[in-house]
């Protein structure tokens, strides 16, 4: 496994299920991780779990991502993972959420970087593949302690080190501070992967080069713009209509029938996911290099709220934009139906009918996930 000049998925709780890795490798992207798995529960067998370790076998380039607190645990999980094909296990030191932390693992081994090291000395003596770490800066602004945490994630052998720009307590509030990045992956000879706010090529490309880290991972990117790992790789925006948009959340929910099967049980299971991602596709808006280049670099994109103030959008780019779960529900519930993308057309404007848009509406960019 190389982790330098790569451009990863982000690991996605959720949003990062099978079905949808399936539909970005589609769009060009080449490196995969799967959903956080508690290593404690994978060591019960739990069934959701380990369900959370499978990829694709079209995913030739895929880490799995683990929470734990206690080496044992990890190294289980970890050659679970070895198992159903990862490439690399990776260790997650940034979830910031109170169920993580309170049982000693996410952010929390960000506190105690002793012990981390520990721990992923232990990891990477048993497990087989590479060991990877993903932190965030600090678990607040006044700790933050990226620079002990990764020299002691280096000294224990970890393969690789993402750094998420932010702390514990800044969850999404701020843009992700790509000089602490930079700092970071210079202090560092292991692979350093530039995480935070990378929402077009332009942005993407520019970060990876004044920051000097060896990769970039994307997260909510890729959730509001499937094709971003395409667009990056050509250093070109594709800028679709709400017609070709359609036709990729189609695509995905197809890929969902074929992963849950096309039954009632596999709907109640897909519809888990379905209505839940248009609160990303929602979100999409065509950012040209042209107009937007200059703003990026004073704030990032990902970061600005967008007000829809064209006069003359269509029907169903309004239905696509709109942000409202009633009608992500409804946008789910057609996509499962359609027979084919004329029919989903017709049926999202019948939806615009149904439910006119609120105007002048700025799209909400933080999440308050991972
Ligand atoms: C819906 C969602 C789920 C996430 N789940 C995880 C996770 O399971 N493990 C993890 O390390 N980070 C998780 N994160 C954080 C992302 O991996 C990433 O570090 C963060 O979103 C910053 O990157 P971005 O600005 O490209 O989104 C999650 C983020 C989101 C939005």
């Amino acid at each position: 496994m190389d982790f330098r000049g790569r451009v990863f998925l982000a690991p996605l709780t959720k949003g990062g299920n099978l079905p949808f890795r399936r539909l970005l490798l589609a769009h060009g992207c080449t490196v995969t991780m799967g959903e956080m798995a508690y290593a404690y529960q994978v060591v019960k067998r739990s069934k959701s779990e380990l369900a959370l370790l499978r990829k694709h076998p079209d995913e030739t380039c895929f880490g799995a991502q683990i929470a734990a607190s206690r080496a044992p645990d990890a190294i289980a999980a970890g050659l679970a993972a070895v198992e159903r094909g990862a490439l690399w296990v990776d260790l997650n030191c940034g979830c910031p959420i109170h169920d993580v932390v309170k049982r000693g693992m996410g952010a929390t081994l960000l506190q105690r970087p002793t012990q981390l090291g520990k721990l992923v000395a232990e990891m990477v003596k048993g497990v087989p593949v590479p060991v990877s770490v993903k932190i965030r800066l600090g678990w607040t602004e006044s700790e933050q302690n990226a620079s002990e945490v990764s020299k002691a994630i280096e000294e224990a052998g970890a393969a690789a080190l993402t750094v998420h720009g932010r702390t514990r307590e800044q969850r999404y509030s701020r843009a992700a501070d790509w000089d602490a990045i930079a700092r970071i992956a210079a202090e560092r000879s292991i692979p350093v992967i530039g995480n935070g706010d990378l929402l077009t090529w332009y942005e993407t490309h520019e970060r990876w080069r004044s920051s000097g880290v060896a990769s970039v991972m994307i997260g909510r990117g890729a959730l509001i713009k499937p094709w971003i790992f395409r667009e990056i790789t050509e250093q070109k925006a594709w800028e679709p209509d709400a017609r070709e948009r359609l036709a990729v959340y189609l695509d995905f929910a197809r890929k969902l029938k074929e992963h849950f099967r096309d039954d009632e049980k596999g709907k109640e299971r897909a519809m888990r996911f379905l209505p839940w991602h248009f609160e990303f596709f929602c979100r999409y808006r065509p950012l040209s290099a042209e107009r937007f280049v200059a703003s990026s670099r004073e704030h990032p994109l990902m970061q600005t709220r967008f007000a829809d103030d064209e006069q003359d959008l269509s029907v169903l780019e309004k239905v696509l934009r709109d942000h409202r779960s009633v009608v992500h529900q409804k946008l789910a519930e057609l996509l499962w139906s359609a027979a084919d993308l004329d029919a989903a057309v017709a049926g999202a404007e019948a939806i615009a009918i149904e439910f006119p848009a609120v105007a002048g509406e700025a799209g909400e960019m933080a999440t308050a996930h991972g």
